[in-house]
C-alpha cells in the first residue's frame, strides 16, 4: 500500500482526500471527534507538500439521515485547520482551479447527498475523479463499502492511503500474528455478520469471550433460556461455533430491572442487559493472564444506558495495557465508551472504525484497500 508519503508532489497538485467524517453531531455541533483529530496529521503533511487538499466525507446516522457537513466545517476551523466549505458541488470545480491557494484546503458537502455514492455508479466515480489529479484514501471506517469515492475513483487516479489508514492496518493486522495469550472480546449484535470473524479466529485466539446481544445468541444455542432478551433474526446454525472450548460466555447476567441471575435461571419474561457481576470477575482473570487484546463491541446495549460491562471492560484493558499487553480496540460504541471514560490513550492503539474493523479481521482486506491495489 502506497501512503501519502511516496506521493510524487508538483506544484499544484491537486489532492482528492477522502475521509470519514461521520461524527455525532448535535444541535449543529460536533459531539465526538475522534475521528477528525485522527486524520488531521493527513492534512497537515498534504499542507506542508503544499497542495490543494480537497476533502470528501459521507455523514449519515444509524437511521440513514444525511445530514450537512458544515458543523464539521466549522469544528475543523476551530481545531486551527481551516478549510473552505463547498456546499454546492457544481462550483467545486471553480473555486479550487481559482481561489484556494496550494497548502489549502476545501470540505465538500455530504457526498450521500448524490445517489451515485451508494451505487458506486461510474458516471460520478469520474466526475469525483475529474476534480483532482490524486486520490487518497484516509477513509478506513468506510472502506468496506463499494462506494463510488472507495472503490470507484481509485481506479481512475494515482492513489495512496493517508497515514491513519496506514496506522489501522498495520495495527489491526497484529492480530493475525499475535501473542499469547491473545483474549477476543466481542460484543454487539447480528451474529450472521459476526460469524465469519469468530470462525476466523477461533483458531488463532486463545480465548473469544462473546458479550451483547451476541451472548443471548450464544447461549440459546447452548441450550439456555433467554427469556426476552433480543437475538439476531437470522437463521444459522452456530451451536457447532459457541460449543469451541475456547468461546466464553456469560455465567451470569444483568437483567432489566438491574437484577442479577446465574444464566440458569433466566425467566421467560427475564430480557438480559448486560453481564453479571462473577462473569465480569472471569474476564478480568483473562485479561490479567493475555498479552494480546482485541476487543470490538459493547457487552450491553451501551447506547441505552447500560454501560457497566462496557466500562468495566474497557477500564480492564486499559490496566493491563498499563502492566506490558498490547491492546487493539474499536467499534462505535466501545469507542463511545473510552471517550466517555477518558482513556483514549491508554491502549496499544484504538481504531476509528467499526464495521471496517471487523471486515478487515474477518478478510485480512477491505474492498478500498483492493480498489487501491488494483492500479
Ligand atoms: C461508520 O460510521 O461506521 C462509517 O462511517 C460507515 O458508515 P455507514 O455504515 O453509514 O456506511
Amino acid at each position: 500500500m502506497k501512503t501519502v508519503r511516496d506521493i510524487e508532489y508538483f506544484d499544484g497538485v491537486k489532492v482528492l482526500v477522502r475521509v470519514d467524517f461521520n461524527v455525532p453531531i448535535k444541535n449543529e455541533a460536533v459531539v465526538d471527534d475522534f475521528r477528525i483529530r485522527a486524520i488531521l496529521p493527513t492534512i497537515d503533511f498534504l499542507k506542508i507538500k503544499g497542495v490543494k487538499i480537497i476533502l470528501i466525507s459521507h455523514l449519515e446516522t444509524i437511521d440513514g439521515d444525511n445530514g450537512s457537513l458544515e458543523p464539521v466545517a466549522r469544528y475543523l476551523n476551530k481545531l486551527n485547520c481551516p478549510v473552505l466549505f463547498i456546499k454546492d458541488w457544481k462550483s467545486a470545480p471553480q473555486i479550487i482551479d481559482n481561489q484556494i491557494k496550494n497548502g489549502e484546503c476545501v470540505l465538500l458537502e455530504n457526498i450521500r447527498f448524490f445517489e451515485g455514492e451508494k451505487k458506486n455508479d461510474p458516471k460520478f466515480a469520474k466526475e469525483l475523479a475529474s476534480l483532482a489529479d490524486i486520490y487518497v484514501n484516509e477513509a478506513f471506517p468506510v472502506s468496506h463499502r463499494e462506494h463510488a469515492s472507495i472503490v470507484g475513483v481509485p481506479k481512475l487516479l494515482p492513489s495512496y492511503v493517508g497515514l491513519q489508514f496506514e496506522k489501522e492496518v498495520k495495527n489491526i493486522s497484529k492480530a493475525f500474528n499475535p501473542t499469547h495469550p491473545f483474549v477476543f472480546i466481542l460484543g454487539g449484535a447480528k451474529f450472521s455478520t459476526k460469524l465469519p470473524l469468530i470462525e476466523r479466529f477461533a483458531d488463532v485466539a486463545d480465548t473469544i469471550f462473546i458479550g451483547g446481544a451476541l451472548a443471548n445468541d450464544s447461549l440459546k444455542a447452548r441450550g439456555y433460556n433467554v427469556g426476552e432478551s433480543k437475538i439476531s433474526d437470522g437463521t444459522i446454525d452456530i451451536s457447532k461455533i459457541v460449543s469451541r472450548l475456547n468461546i466464553m460466555l456469560p455465567v451470569d447476567v444483568t437483567i432489566k430491572d438491574r437484577s442479577q441471575k446465574n444464566i440458569k435461571d433466566i425467566g421467560a419474561n427475564d430480557c438480559i442487559v448486560d453481564v453479571g457481576a462473577r462473569t465480569l470477575e472471569l474476564i478480568q482473570e483473562k485479561i490479567n493472564q493475555a498479552k494480546f487484546l482485541l476487543w470490538n463491541g459493547p457487552l450491553d446495549p451501551y447506547e441505552d444506558g447500560y454501560v457497566e460491562g462496557t466500562e468495566a471492560v474497557a477500564k480492564m484493558i486499559a490496566e493491563a495495557t498499563k502492566k506490558g499487553a498490547e491492546s487493539i480496540v474499536g467499534g462505535g460504541d466501545t469507542l463511545a465508551a473510552i471517550m466517555n471514560l477518558a482513556i483514549e490513550d491508554k491502549f496499544t492503539f484504538v481504531s476509528s472504525g467499526g464495521g471496517a474493523m471487523l471486515d478487515f479481521l474477518a478478510t485480512g482486506t477491505l474492498p478500498g484497500i483492493d480498489a487501491l491495489n488494483s492500479l
